[in-house]
């Protein structure tokens, strides 16, 4: 992905839309985040994983002003882009954080999120690369116990084939429950698409997968079955 420039803002202008976490390699776990604490306020929280160029926060934080809403991506150009984005707009309803979420999600309250995002994956084809995919089962046990109960995950990929695999890591967790696929938003104008992949894919004619999950209370399994 290119990022295009436009007229830069200091780090000191972006700093209030930045979260910063300690990085990996210092070595040091992130410590447990305070979603009052980073917003200012007690307003819901949805978080999105690798945002990328940051059409989904942007767009979602303008249509729901009342939710505050977290990214995390691994690529540091990406989180300036994004916070530079949301700086010209003034979209003080979200913070985005540089970090890999295999690192970033330890550090989510349990039960704090009402919604974790990952729209388009990368599917890293190559085999010896799939320990590189974000989506796993410790990411789907991670999501399940960071989403509050009634909270979703939504994920959305264009490749079948980790789709199904989404779907199968998805099942196996119980505390996840399969809702019906959202209709996809019918785009008027070039920004009117959820990400900026899904606008590349969908001007490609590709088919896209949509899964859509909700936390639940677990089965209480019957008596001496534990
Ligand atoms: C294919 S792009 C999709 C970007 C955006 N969601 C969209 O749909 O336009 C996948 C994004 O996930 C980010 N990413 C990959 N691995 C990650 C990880 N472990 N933690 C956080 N972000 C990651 C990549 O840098 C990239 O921006």
């Amino acid at each position: 992905m290119s990022v295009r420039r436009g007229p830069r803002l200091s780090l000191e202008e972006l700093a209030p839309y930045l979260l910063t976490v300690p990085s990996a390699s210092s070595g040091q776990p992130p410590a447990p985040l305070d979603w009052r604490e980073v917003f200012g306020n007690d307003r819901p929280v949805e978080l999105e994983v690798g945002f990328g160029k940051g059409l989904f926060l942007l767009t979602a934080a303008e249509v729901c002003p009342d939710v505050n809403f977290a990214g995390v991506e691994i690529v540091r150009k990406y989180q300036l882009f994004t916070a530079t984005r949301l700086a010209k707009r003034g979209l003080y309803n979200v913070r985005v954080a540089c970090a890999d979420v295999r690192w970033f999600l330890p550090a989510c309250p349990t039960a704090s999120l009402q919604a974790v995002h990952v729209y388009f994956p990368d599917p890293w084809w190559k085999k010896r690369h799939h320990k590189r995919r974000v989506f796993t089962a410790e990411f789907v046990r991670e999501c399940a116990r960071v989403l509050e109960f009634g909270g979703q995950l939504h994920a959305v990929t264009d490749v079948e084939e980790y789709a199904r695999i989404m779907a199968a890591l998805l099942a196996a967790q119980p505390m996840l429950r399969l809702l019906p696929s959202p209709e996809p938003h019918q785009p008027v104008h070039d920004l009117d698409y959820l990400t900026n992949f899904e606008r590349k894919f969908r001007q490609q004619g590709k088919p896209i997968h949509r899964l859509r999950y909700e936390k639940v209370e677990p089965p209480i399994s019957p008596r001496g079955t534990d």
